[in-house]
């Protein structure tokens, strides 16, 4: 989609099926129509994809562009920050997991292992700890039952998530499943949150919100009288399932590529070690209070985000009212599709793109450089709602494993390829690596 904006310029339409795509490509059009134009391009599809999974629309991600999706919106950002979204507790939290994912990679010894599995573990914990209230043993069988079910949400390649808009292609052998697995695993996610609604109803106490499902259920019961509100349990259910499906999958994807690049660049992996422990020594747990000593490490979590862009073409969005832009009148509900990649790409802005070059965002006396052009999280209205959780997750993951151990390929072992899989999300090609403990 990236070459084809050299042809047919910054917004252009494919067709997928009987579906009408307009894609936008460059940082100015998307900045253009996700900002400035925002009440305009913020809306979602209510495609046949979007509806196999969110046949209500409910929740936040698919919600539609109006107040429900505002109200809810706005309720998860406080709530979260309640429970310390930028504060210690939260910190605390991902501090913990990354103590139990050491203890993982210590069991693995000198073995090679695929890191991939343990991170997504991990970072599913984390949101674990902030709905539930509490984190899982990874070998805790409810556990495993949720991420069996989450992988097999996100374990539809791209073919099979073009039977959705093609049907004819599900008489294809082994296609077939794509829609139905969607459906299976959506379905048995909601009832194990449904569930964990029911006990916290139960155990509720106005005096000890533990989570946000508590902030939720009180809530719902102050607006029990109220016969139009959208705090419902159904609607509860859909928000919890949604920090799932959009704060597992990418955070530990990025995470997944940030190994990747560190094993093929082991120059980098030592300055980034270099700096962790000058500014935290062996011991001191990591913490974004750091950030700013650490302009070396940000760069490579910049760069990380830049180069491996988990979400290429974001999530669709579709506009809220019949709109003209750039000369085309665009229909209202037309699928609008920001093209991130292109972005993260664009070799006028960054040179060489497909390098890793953590230098980009440095200045000469080697001070971090924030740039607009990376928005691995999207920009305007729809922004990610977890960006802050999952920046603070990348720093402390990525700086509590470098501190304690040495990542490199396994002995013999071919070069992994940098080249990504196109699935939900963008991820490396499965690989193998070492952890060498440091002492
Ligand atoms: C939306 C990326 C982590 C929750 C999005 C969007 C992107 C994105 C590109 C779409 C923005 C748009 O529509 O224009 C990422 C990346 C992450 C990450 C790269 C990790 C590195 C998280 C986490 C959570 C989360 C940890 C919460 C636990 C959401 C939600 C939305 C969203 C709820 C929908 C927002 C809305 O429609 O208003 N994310 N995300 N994300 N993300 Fe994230």
């Amino acid at each position: 989609m990236t070459e084809w904006a050299k042809t047919y310029g910054p917004v252009y339409r494919i067709q997928l099926g009987r579906e009408t795509v307009v894609v936008l490509s460059g940082y100015d059009v998307i900045q253009e129509a996700l900002v400035k134009r925002g009440e305009d391009f913020s809306n979602r599809p209510a495609n046949s994809i979007v509806k196999l999974m969110y046949p209500k629309m409910l929740g936040i991600i698919m919600a539609p562009f109006g107040t429900p999706w505002k109200e809810h919106r706005k309720f998860t950002l406080v709530s979260l920050r309640e429970f310390g979204f930028g504060k210690r507790s939260l910190e605390g939290k991902i501090f913990e997991e990354s103590v139990a994912l050491q203890a993982e990679i210590i069991k693995m010894g000198n073995k090679p292992f695929d890191i991939s599995r343990m991170v997504q573990n991990a970072v599913t914990n984390v949101i674990c700890s902030i709905v539930f209230g509490s984190r899982f043993e990874y070998n805790d069988d409810k556990f495993i039952h949720l991420m069996e079910n989450l992988n097999r949400l996100f374990a539809t390649n791209l073919l099979s998530q073009l039977a959705i808009f093609f049907p004819f292609l599900r008489r294809v052998p082994g296609m077939g499943r794509g829609p139905q697995d969607i459906l299976d695993a959506v379905g048995t996610i909601q009832a194990y949150i449904r569930e964990e609604i029911d006990s916290h109803r139960k155990t509720f106490d106005s005096n000890d919100i533990r989570d946000l499902i508590d902030s939720y259920v009180r809530e719902t019961k102050s607006r029990e009288n109220d016969d139009e509100t959208t705090f419902t349990e159904e609607y509860t259910q859909w928000v919890i399932f949604d920090l799932f499906i959009a704060g597992a999958e990418t955070t530990s994807t990025t995470l997944y590529w940030a190994f990747l690049y560190i094993i093929l660049n082991p120059d980098i992996q030592e300055k980034v070690q270099e700096e962790i422990h000058t500014v935290l020594g062996h011991d001191k747990p990591p913490s974004t209070a750091y950030r700013a000593q650490m302009p070396y490490t940000e760069a490579v979590l910049t760069e990380v985000a830049r180069i491996g862009s988990v979400a290429p073409t974001s999530i669709v969005h579709a506009t809220s009212r019949d709109t003209s832009f750039h000369g085309y009148l665009i229909p209202e509900g037309t699928t609008v599709m920001p093209n991130l990649w292109s972005v993260h790409h664009d070799p006028e802005h960054f040179p060489n793109p497909l390098k890793f070059d953590p230098g980009r965002f440095l200045d000469a006396q080697g001070q971090y450089q924030r740039d607009d052009h990376v928005m691995p999280f999207g920009i305007g209205p729809r922004i990610c709602l977890g960006k802050q959780l999952a920046e603070m997750e990348l720093f402390v993951f990525f700086t509590s494993l470098l501190q304690h151990f040495s990542f490199k390929l396994p002995e013999g072992a071919a070069k992994p390829s940098s080249t990504g899989i196109n699935g939900i999300t963008h991820s490396p090609k499965n690989f193998e690596l070492v952890a060498e403990a440091l002492v």
